[in-house]
């Protein structure tokens, strides 16, 4: 199987950043999340090459939502990254990293009252979804005394090769404001005393491995940033949103690369910014593909069984990644202790969780197991940890961040009692 060149296989051993991996759920026990600082790194490095080779204003804000641990995005912040932060939780994370309030724009399609007030307190553009936030952020302004610097979020209409659940600039979708609609929002915003519009906003779906979407929406958003300029409004940054995916079979999957997006999507954009005579910067706001091949979940084989099928049973399951069940997605399966022994035996690797949907792979080719084997999932830095869950009362596994080949723990293992920590009986049963 392909494997990008953090991960390796040497002695047997599956090996991260030249670390063996069975050592590592020795050392930290399973499951265990771990995680390539490095690979990281080098993929935002990419995107921040590909794209300012080609334009000179360019701005790379990591997606936090993929990947909430401190430490991942604050190895992001010292690279300069920006974050689009989806909460209020998310744009403290982002600000606790390191990186500056002007390099966040607050996201989301459902703000409460306390979100926009946090927005115009640290002073963070704001990613507006609707006309009613736009009165009540405008109000949160006044109240403050404040500002507030925004962009609306587009809805361009457009149909995405990806899974349901994670195409989001679709024409049914809950997210923005329908693209038709964009000039008209915009004339109202101009007409709000504390709202200063400065850019645009779309983020078209998910796990996309294929570049034409990316530039239509492009061209979406060049056309309506030429219809804004000429209505007045001066136009500070135009964000095409993330979404570029990540190969799930490593061997036959497309592997569109930063790069390829670029080739794609600046010529588009840099000649319909032209046409309006202005440069504003571009923003984009990758999360999978940054990420997503950074990290193993290391779990391990509890029990085998013939049955219907023959299944591992593992100690991971969609607790810790929900992702095969949510989005049918494909990880790859390495057994860490024999990965390079032949694939002999299929088997349909299962989770600890009391529910049938709990597999995280489905029918795989791998050598005779047995208990105790560690098995490596591939690809869960993005929205792997980040969509965990407490479920059947099991605390969360811990995770390890790996720079060069030092091993450092960036979360400890839960215990019940962090479980049992916010529960509290009610007076009568003291
Ligand atoms: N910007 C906005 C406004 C978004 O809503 C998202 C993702 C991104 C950027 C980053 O997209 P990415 O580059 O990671 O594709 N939990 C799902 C993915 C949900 C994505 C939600 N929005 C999964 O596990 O596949």
């Amino acid at each position: 199987m392909k494997l990008p060149h953090h991960l390796s296989i040497k002695n047997g051993h599956l090996h991260l950043n030249g670390l063996d991996c069975v050592a590592l759920a020795q050392q930290y026990g399973t499951p265990l999340y771990v995680t390539s600082e490095d690979r990281v790194c080098e993929q935002f490095r990419s995107y921040q090459k590909a794209l300012s080779s080609r334009y000179p204003k360019v701005r790379v804000l990591f997606a936090a939502k993929a990947n909430g641990n401190l430490a991942v995005i604050r190895a992001l912040a010292d690279l300069g990254a920006g974050a689009d932060v989806f909460s209020s939780g998310e744009l403290h994370l982002a600000l606790d990293a390191g990186m500056q309030p002007e390099k966040l724009l607050f996201n989301g399609s459902s703000k409460a009252p306390a979100d926009l007030r946090l927005a115009v307190e640290k002073g963070v553009k704001v990613s507006v979804d609707s006309l009613d936030e736009l009165y009540q952020l405008d109000a949160a302004a006044k109240a403050a005394g404040k500002t507030v610097e925004i962009a609306f979020r587009v809805n361009p209409a457009l149909e995405v090769p990806t899974h349901p659940k994670i195409a989001t600039g679709l024409a049914t979708s809950k997210f923005g404001i329908p693209h038709k609609e964009i000039p008209a929002a915009y004339r109202k915003a101009l007409s709000c005393k504390h709202i200063q519009p400065v850019g645009i906003h779309c983020h078209i779906g998910s796990q996309i491995l294929d570049v034409e979407p990316f530039a239509r929406a492009a061209e979406v958003m060049v056309r309506i940033a030429k219809e804004l300029t000429e209505m007045g409004v001066r136009l500070e940054f135009i964000d095409l949103g993330g979404g570029l995916g990540i190969p799930y079979h490593h061997d036959t999957d497309p592997a569109p690369t930063p790069e390829d997006y670029a080739a794609k999507v600046i010529p588009i954009f840099k000649a319909g910014v032209e046409a309006c005579g202005i440069t504003p910067e571009l923003w984009v706001e990758p999360g999978r593909s940054l990420v997503a091949d950074s990290t193993l979940l290391l779990t391990r084989v509890n029990s085998t069984k013939e049955a219907h099928r023959r299944f591992a049973n593992v100690d991971a399951g969609f607790n810790l990644l929900i992702r095969p069940a949510m989005y049918d997605a494909y990880h790859e399966v390495i057994v860490a202790n024999r990965a390079d022994a032949s694939l002999t035996t299929e088997y349909t690797v299962t989770g600890p969780i009391c529910e049938t949907g709990d597999i995280l792979a489905h029918d795989r080719k791998l050598p005779g197991l047995v208990a105790g084997d560690i098995i490596a999932v591939l690809d869960t830095g993005a929205y792997g940890f980040a969509m965990s869950s407490q479920y059947n009362s099991r605390p969360r596994c811990p995770e390890v961040l790996v720079r060069g080949d030092t091993a450092s723990l960036m979360r400890r293992q839960e215990t019940i009692r962090d479980i049992t920590a916010t529960m509290e009986c009610p007076p009568w049963q003291r």
